[in-house]
């Protein structure tokens, strides 16, 4: 990637999508079979009724590539001209090099810089404000925003309030520099974190901390969380995030024609959906065929909605992501297809 601030204002346009879904389906049923749950529970306290697990020999990377193919067949646009890659995941192939640079250079962007951006659940529109912002400051003209997650393989099976709410997929969407004259593009990004309430949402072992050479096994390898307290803070950074972007846009809750969540629990998003006071029919969900996809959740419901026609284009959609961290963040943007 060079970039150079050429004096051209440009807008940020989301111009494609695509996603990736391992084939193994794992129901609810299936689970009870290994851990001590029933599909009753699991639905009624999440909707979640299957989900999907990668095969052993496929990683982030793996479902990221194919994930990005699918975006660049939908823009119709070559890797050589993607000048960025930003990748989020929870679980990257190696701490380094990033999944990024490995999906980057399997699909060809061998013009692109590229990088992983460790931001859990929020991770998505984490990054699609930084592609956002590198469009828009003339430093980048086309960016590959991706999720890509093997969440099962940091799950631990003998905390069963915690493995039946996730899965595996990987989705994204491609920014491109577009005409401000001619371009609806972002309106804007609320982001935040609470590195305070870190330790309620945690994979604690791996990095310089609690280095895994010391401490190979046990519990400091899986994903660890305080699910009541997840739900408290998930319930109202929803709600506060979407809300302070949309009142400092001074924009009406029904000049939003989409409302994409954060795929974790449908009790938490239809919590905040009574509490913004947007029509359930404008609100999309998949959760209940993939669980939490962690990253990659939001472009995947993203992906669905328009194939069902619920996303079209020049629909301005609020996207709205929660997780590790403790993070957060909303974005309002539409979707202008080329
Ligand atoms: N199957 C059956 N029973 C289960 C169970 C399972 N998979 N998991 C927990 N239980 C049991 C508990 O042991 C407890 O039993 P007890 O009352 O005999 O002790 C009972 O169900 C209630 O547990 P509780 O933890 O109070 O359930 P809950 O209603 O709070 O739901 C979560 C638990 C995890 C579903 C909920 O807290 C949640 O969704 N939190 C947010 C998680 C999240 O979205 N994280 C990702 C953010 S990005």
């Amino acid at each position: 990637m060079i970039g150079v601030r050429n004096g051209h204002p440009a807008r940020a346009r989301m111009v494609a999508l695509g996603a990736y879904v391992p084939d193994e389906v794992v129901t609810n049923d299936d689970l009870a079979e290994r851990i001590d749950t029933s599909d009753e529970w699991i639905v009624s306290r999440t909707g979640i009724r299957e989900r999907r697990f990668a095969a052993p020999e496929e990683a982030s990377s793996d479902l990221g590539i194919k994930a990005a193919e699918d975006v660049l067949a939908n823009a119709g646009i070559d890797a050589v001209d993607i000048d960025t890659v930003i990748l989020a995941t929870t679980t990257p192939d190696h701490l380094f090099p990033s999944t990024g640079a490995l999906v980057a250079d399997a699909i060809g962007a061998r013009n692109a810089a590229a990088y992983d951006l460790l931001t859990a659940c929020t991770g998505f529109v984490y990054g699609l404000a930084q592609g956002v912002a590198a469009i828009e400051a003339g430093l980048a003209r086309c960016v590959l925003v991706l999720g890509a997650e093997v969440m099962s393989r940091i799950l631990d099976f003998d905390d069963r309030s915690t493995c039946v709410l996730f899965g595996d997929g990987a989705a994204g969407a491609l920014l491109v520099a577009g005409d401000p004259d001619q371009t609806a593009g972002f309106m804007g990004f609320e982001l935040g974190a609470d590195g305070g309430r870190g330790r309620e949402l945690i994979i604690e072992g791996g990095g310089g901390r609690l280095p895994l050479g010391e401490h190979p096994t046990g519990e400091a390898c899986y994903l660890q969380m305080n699910g009541r307290e997840v739900f408290k803070f998930a319930t109202r950074a929803m709600v506060d995030s979407a809300r302070e972007l949309i009142d400092s846009l001074e924009m009406p809750i029904d000049e939003i024609d989409l409302l994409v969540p954060h795929q974790a629990n449908v009790r938490i998003i239809d919590h905040a959906v009574e509490r913004l006071e947007i029509s359930p029919e404008r609100v999309y969900n998949n959760l209940e065929r993939y669980g939490n996809t962690s990253s990659a959740s939001i472009p995947l419901a993203l992906v669905e909605a328009r194939d069902e026609g619920k996303l079209v284009p020049g629909s301005r959609v609020l996207m709205i992501g929660f997780g590790g961290g403790l993070s957060w963040g909303s974005a309002i943007g539409h979707y202008e297809p080329l």
